[in-house]
């Protein structure tokens, strides 16, 4: 297939343009390189350096009719969303709009689009179910929710089809500040310099940490499968900070101490998301063991460091 990535030189994007491209398909990848790198950029991908609210941009990508369009490129940072809505909103809402209308002008057939579990907000009936109700809890939630309910109307208006996948907490390798993952990227990147770990409160708080390789493998089924639909992608597994240190140090094979500090306001004590939808609708199942996960991460980040 003929395939866009937006986002495609960040972190999950650049690992979906790999899997896409060692699938035989054709990628061309558009980003503006505010948050991603042209080092993660694969050889054999085209590459536009454009913002996907450029209009110039968006009238080639209408010309070069893409079958799929990937859509990863966002503004990701739930506390910048809050302090700057304006901004979230022109990049992850008139950002999308520019996109699907080129879809529309191009006869893009799907559109595969990287939500998340912030659509949620805090919610305590875990693990969440796709039909629970959208509460977000900040700017880049409520985006991220419009950016779906724009995706439905556009498929019932103009046959537009989409699947949307909401991420849980997503790490590997090549993940940045910037990302929304966050913490096992701070972690990895502590430890390479032999740094203490600081956990927030008492890390009894937990996550459903989701490896990259399961997301582009969720991405991948989406492709044929989960047409018009909303799935998780998640572990459906919760693991508190405490662990996830612990589990990081040993790994690392570092003596490095892992202190507590004030827990910060606003962070949610628990998430977990079910995945019982996506396994049912893209026949995906999370394949990656999270200590082998844990080390190719850690390890991508002490090479990085040298
Ligand atoms: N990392 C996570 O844990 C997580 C969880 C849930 C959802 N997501 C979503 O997955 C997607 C990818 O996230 P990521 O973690 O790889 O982030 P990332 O910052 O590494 O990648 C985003 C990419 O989009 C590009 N970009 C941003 N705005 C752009 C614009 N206006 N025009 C063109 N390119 C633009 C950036 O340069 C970057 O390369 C995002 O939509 C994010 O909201 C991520």
């Amino acid at each position: 297939m003929n395939i866009l990535v937006t986002g495609g030189a960040g972190f999950i994007g650049s690992h979906l343009a790999d899997a896409l491209l060692a699938e035989g398909h054709a990628v061309t990848i558009i980003d503006n390189l505010s948050s991603g790198t042209t080092e993660f950029l694969p050889e054999n991908a085209e590459f536009i350096e454009a913002d996907i609210r450029s209009r110039d941009a968006l009238r080639f990508l209408a010309d070069r009719r893409f079958d799929v369009i990937y859509h990863e490129a966002a503004q990701t940072m739930v506390p910048a969303s809050i302090n700057d809505p304006y901004h979230d909103a022109d990049e992850n809402i008139m950002g999308l709009l520019s996109l699907l209308e080129a879809a529309r002008a191009g006869g893009v057939k799907k559109i595969i689009f990287s939500s998340s579990a912030a659509v949620y907000g805090d919610s305590e009936a875990l693990p969440l179910t796709e039909d629970a109700e959208p509460r977000p809890a900040s700017f880049y939630g409520l985006t991220k929710w419009m950016t779906e309910r724009y995706l439905d109307l556009y498929r019932r208006l103009y046959g537009l089809d989409y699947t949307v996948l909401r991420y849980s907490n997503v790490y590997g390798p090549r993940q940045g500040a910037h990302g929304e993952g966050g913490v096992i990227y701070i972690f990895a990147k502590l430890l390479a310099e032999g740094a203490p770990l600081t956990i927030f409160g008492d890390g009894g708080q937990t996550r459903d940490f989701i490896n990259v390789h399961d997301v582009v493998s969720a991405n991948l089924a989406a492709l044929t499968c989960g047409s018009g639909e909303i799935c998780n992608v998640s572990t459906e597994t919760e693991l508190s900070l405490n662990t996830l240190a612990e589990t990081m140090v040993r790994l690392s094979g570092k003596s490095v101490p892992v202190r507590h500090s004030e827990a910060r306001a606003g962070d949610i004590y628990r998430s977990c998301l079910s995945h019982q939808k996506a396994r049912r609708l893209l026949g995906w199942t999370p394949a990656c063991d999270l200590s082998d996960g844990l080390a190719e991460t850690i390890s991508f980040f002490e090479k990085k460091k040298q």
